[in-house]
């Protein structure tokens, strides 16, 4: 366990194993969950960032994506975890981006202290201001959530999911829903941004993609609505360009596991208990011995059989992680994605105004200083 992360924003004793358990052994799949996140995903988008695009379209305006993006999956994992919506993106609610701001702080110093050079339990003796401003981000992230534990009994969220069992205590409740946090926000908004940052200098992907909407759209004798389930299922050439993109900028680019008894390698490398093995999903896409002498290029067609997305081996692709701690919201968090991208792509021209592209160590694979864009209607396609 690794001592800066236990003492998070999640509790001070520091069982994260015990809440990693509780939370990675949820059931994303059922139905009743998918439309609900689907629900929750339409209204976000219809009314709070498809506005706020049309609105920079008129002024001219140039936007953060990324910031965009980190936004409207804050209110998403918020609206799913405690039914409750902080309306960060159009930043209605003071109360709300009190409490986006403190989770972004808390979640950002936590990160720093991996870097830095100071030991950060020598900051938290000497109080230095980092370590003071995350005292402050803390204990209001973990007040707001416990708020939600106290009321959540009575609610229809993910979190009442978990309150049905009354061996649960406030305490855990309360951690559970902050690692939900933890992993709904960043990790979306990072694969999103990213994808539009390789989209803004390969126009044949937008090309095709768009293509691909519109004759869904076609089919399904739909031309308004928000996409229902079953459209973004059906579109291949989408889901193939975000795992194409994720490819090459996964979410989480590094992941490290502990030891718990000494062990051996499939390559018979010895394993000590207690010693960190770390994977990087970032190097092995670029390994040509895994994905071939094209591995640098950005090639969605290398997921496709007969326009059919065909997944690979977890081993392989471990973006979602593979093996007993697999990722089991994987298909939901691909529902999502494709959503927003298909939604945004189809009524707007994203033209990126700086070229930076730099990579930001954070709890996922950021961009370092945003994706600055400008955004145009787009015009009606003759694809
Ligand atoms: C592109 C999007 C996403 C990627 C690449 C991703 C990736 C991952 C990975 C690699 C893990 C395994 C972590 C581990 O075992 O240490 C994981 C676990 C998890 N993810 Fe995701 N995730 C994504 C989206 C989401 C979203 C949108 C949510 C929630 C709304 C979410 C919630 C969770 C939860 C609850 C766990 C279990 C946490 C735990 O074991 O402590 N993820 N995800």
């Amino acid at each position: 366990m690794h001592d800066f992360l236990a003492d998070g924003i999640f509790n001070s004793n520091g069982e994260l194993w015990r809440l990693q358990r509780k939370t990675a052994s949820f059931e994303f799949n059922t139905k009743s969950i998918r439309s609900f996140i689907m629900d929750i995903v339409r209204r976000e988008a219809v009314h709070s960032l498809l506005p706020l695009l049309h609105n920079a379209t008129t002024t001219g305006e140039v936007l953060d994506l990324q910031d965009l993006l980190e936004r409207f999956a804050f209110d998403n994992v918020c609206n799913l975890a405690f039914g409750y919506d902080p309306k960060s993106l159009d930043g209605t609610s003071e109360e709300g981006l009190k409490f986006f701001h403190a989770f972004d702080d808390a979640t950002q110093i936590i990160v720093d202290r991996m870097v830095s050079i100071v030991p950060w339990k020598v900051k938290k003796l000497l109080k230095v201001r980092s370590e003071k401003r995350f005292r402050e981000a803390q204990a209001i992230v973990q007040e707001m959530v416990s708020r939600f534990v106290r009321s959540t009994r009575k609610q229809d969220d993910l979190l009442s999911c978990f309150a049905e069992n009354p061996t649960h205590s406030e305490e855990l409740l309360r951690d559970i829903g902050i690692n939900f946090m933890v992993a709904g926000r960043d990790t979306t908004p990072s694969a999103l941004t990213w994808f539009f940052w390789i989209l803004s200098s390969r126009p044949h992907i937008v090309e095709q993609i768009l293509r691909e909407i519109k004759s869904i759209r076609a089919r399904t004798n739909n031309e308004n609505e928000f996409f229902r389930i079953e459209s973004l299922r059906e579109m291949h050439y989408l889901h193939a360009a975000l795992s194409e993109s994720m490819r090459l900028y996964p979410p989480v680019p590094m992941l490290p596991r502990m030891a718990n008894k000494d062990d051996v390698l499939p390559d018979g490398t010895s394993v000590r208990r207690g010693w960190v093995v770390t994977y990087s999903s970032y190097a092995m896409a670029r390994l040509k011995s895994i994905w071939g002498e094209d591995c640098m290029e950005v090639k969605p067609e290398r997921w496709l059989v007969d326009g059919v997305y065909q997944p690979t081996s977890p081993f392989k692709y471990p973006v979602f992680h593979g093996g007993p701690r697999v990722f089991l919201g994987k298909e939901m968090a691909y529902i999502q994605m494709k959503a927003v991208a298909a939604c945004i792509l189809e009524r707007f021209e994203l033209e990126v105004v700086e070229k930076r592209g730099e990579r930001q160590i954070s709890v996922t694979m950021r961009m370092k200083g945003g994706l600055p864009v400008r955004i145009r209607e787009r015009m009606i396609t003759t694809l």
